[in-house]
C-alpha cells in the first residue's frame, strides 16, 4: 500500500501516536496526589523496558523505578541535555578527570558539560569516524580516570559508537562508563547492566516518540552510591534544581522533587506503552530495516556517506550531497513533497543531509520518503537511473 501522508524523516523530535497526544490532553491533576503518582509508575515502568532493564510493575507504591538489576531510572523536567548535566554534575567532583572521545558535535557537547564540572580529556576525531580503540586503551592504562563518556549514537555524523567493546575496556581498568543514549535507547540495542553503565540518558522526543522536554537517566547501584557519598562528603559541583540526591530521595515514592512536566509524562508513558506493545526487539529490527534501506540506496546510487562503514547508525543516516547542491534541495522537498529531512550542523552545514529512522515511522512512510527524495534530486539537475525504491526496504 502507497504512504500518502507528509513524511517526517528527521532524527527527532518524532512523530508522535494519537494515544500519545491525547494522554497529554488529560485534564489537570495534582503533583502530589495519588493520579499523578500512577502516571509515574506507569512512566517509571515503561522507562525501564525501554532502558532495557529488568521488569518493574506499573502501579504506584511497589517501587516502579527500580528492579531487580539494581538500576533506577530518573525522570527529568527538560531535554536530554538537562539529564546529561544532572548525571555529570552529580557524579563527579571538581578535581575528577574524565576521558571523552567524540566523533561528532552531541560528543563534543559531552565534553563542553563535562568541563563545567571536572576536569576533561577530549579526544577529537574527526565527524564520522571511528575512535581508535587503541589509543583509548592506551589513555585507560594511565590509571587516571575517574569515567569515560561517550555520546553513543552521534546523530550529528550517523556513527554509532562499538559500546560493547568500550565498556569491556572500561570495566577491565575499574573506569566508570556514562552514555549518552539519547538517539539510540528504544532505536538499537542497549544493555546497561551488561555493559555495568553507570549511566545512561535518552530524551523522550527520539526513539520512543514521545514529547519534547522530558527525559530519563538510568542509573545504577554503583552511580547511586558515588553520588550520595559525594554529596556527603560535601564535595559536590554547585546545582540545585538538578540535584540528583534529592530526586532519589523521592524515588520511592513515586514522586519527583519539584513540580513535574505532568502532561509529558502522560503523553510519554503512553509511547512508552506503544513501545512495550511492539517490543524493543521488533523496534530495533524496524528502526534497522529501515536505516539499511536508506544507506544502500544512497549508496548505490553513487552518494557518499559521512560515517565509517560498520559503524552506521539504525537511527539516523547522514549523506553527504552532491557537488553542486545543497539545502536549497531540503526546502524544495519540503515544499513541493511535504517530505522532511534534516540538514548537517556546524562545519558541515549545507553539505549534508540527514535522514532519521527512528520512533514510530512506519516502513512505508520511509520508502514514499525516499522516492520523492530521489525525485526531488531529479528535479533540482542531479540525474539519477530509475531503481526499484521498494526493493531496498523488503
Ligand atoms: C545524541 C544526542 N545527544 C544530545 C542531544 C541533545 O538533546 P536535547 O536536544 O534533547 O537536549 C541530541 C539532540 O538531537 C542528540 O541527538
Amino acid at each position: 500500500m502507497t504512504y500518502t501522508g507528509d513524511c517526517f524523516l528527521v532524527p527527532g523530535p518524532v512523530r508522535m501516536s494519537q494515544a500519545c497526544l491525547d494522554a497529554m490532553a488529560t485534564p489537570v491533576m495534582t503533583a502530589r496526589g495519588p493520579e499523578f503518582r500512577q502516571v509515574m509508575a506507569t512512566l517509571n515502568s515503561g522507562l525501564r523496558s525501554a532502558f532495557n532493564l529488568s521488569p518493574s510493575s506499573p502501579t504506584m507504591k511497589s517501587e516502579s523505578w527500580t528492579g531487580e538489576d539494581g538500576y533506577k531510572v530518573v525522570v527529568v523536567s527538560g531535554s536530554g541535555t538537562a539529564a546529561m548535566e544532572m548525571v555529570i554534575a552529580n557524579r563527579f567532583r571538581r578535581n575528577d578527570l574524565v576521558l571523552v572521545p567524540t566523533n561528532g558535535k552531541f560528543g563534543e557537547r559531552v565534553a563542553d558539560i563535562c568541563r563545567q564540572f571536572c576536569n576533561v580529556k577530549h579526544i577529537k576525531y574527526e565527524w564520522g569516524r571511528s575512535f581508535d580503540l587503541y589509543e583509548l586503551e592506551q589513555q585507560l592504562e594511565r590509571g587516571c580516570y575517574e569515567a569515560l563518556l561517550i555520546c553513543h549514537n552521534e546523530t550529528s555524523s550517523g556513527i554509532t559508537q562499538d559500546a560493547e567493546a568500550i565498556a569491556e575496556m572500561c570495566e577491565r581498568h575499574g573506569v566508570s562508563f556514562i552514555l549518552d543514549g539519547i538517539t539510540s535507547v528504544g532505536g538499537m540495542p542497549v544493555h546497561p547492566e551488561k555493559w555495568k553503565a553507570e549511566a545512561v540518558v535518552m530524551g523522550a522526543q527520539k526513539c520512543t516518540a514521545g514529547p519534547s522536554g522530558i527525559a530519563a537517566i538510568a542509573v545504577s547501584e554503583h552511580c547511586v552510591e558515588r553520588i550520595q557519598a559525594i554529596h556527603q562528603q560535601g564535595d559536590s559541583n554547585p546545582r540545585y534544581y538538578f540535584d540528583m540526591v534529592a530526586a532519589l530521595k523521592k524515588g520511592d515514592d513515586d514522586q519527583t522533587p519539584w513540580t513535574p512536566a505532568i502532561n509529558l509524562a502522560m503523553g510519554w508513558g503512553a509511547a512508552l506503552e506503544g513501545l512495550k506493545n511492539e517490543t524493543n526487539e521488533a523496534r530495533w529490527a524496524r528502526c534497522e530495516r529501515m536505516a539499511s534501506g536508506v544507506r544502500n540506496l544512497f549508496s548505490d546510487l553513487g552518494f557518499m556517506l559521512l560515517a565509517d562503514d560498520g559503524q552506521r547508525s539504525n537511527t539516523v543516516t547522514a549523506i553527504m550531497y552532491p557537488e553542486g547542491i545543497d539545502d536549497a534541495w531540503r526546502s524544495a522537498l519540503k515544499e513541493k513533497y511535504d517530505t522532511q529531512v534534516i540538514g548537517a550542523q556546524d562545519h558541515l552545514k549545507g553539505k549534508m543531509f540527514r535522514v532519521g529512522s527512528m520512533g514510530e515511522t512506519p516502513v512505508q512512510e520511509m520508502v514514499e520518503g525516499c522516492k520523492r527524495m530521489l525525485a526531488c534530486f531529479r528535479d533540482v539537475g542531479h540525474d539519477l537511473p530509475e531503481v526499484d525504491v521498494e526493493s531496498y526496504f523488503s
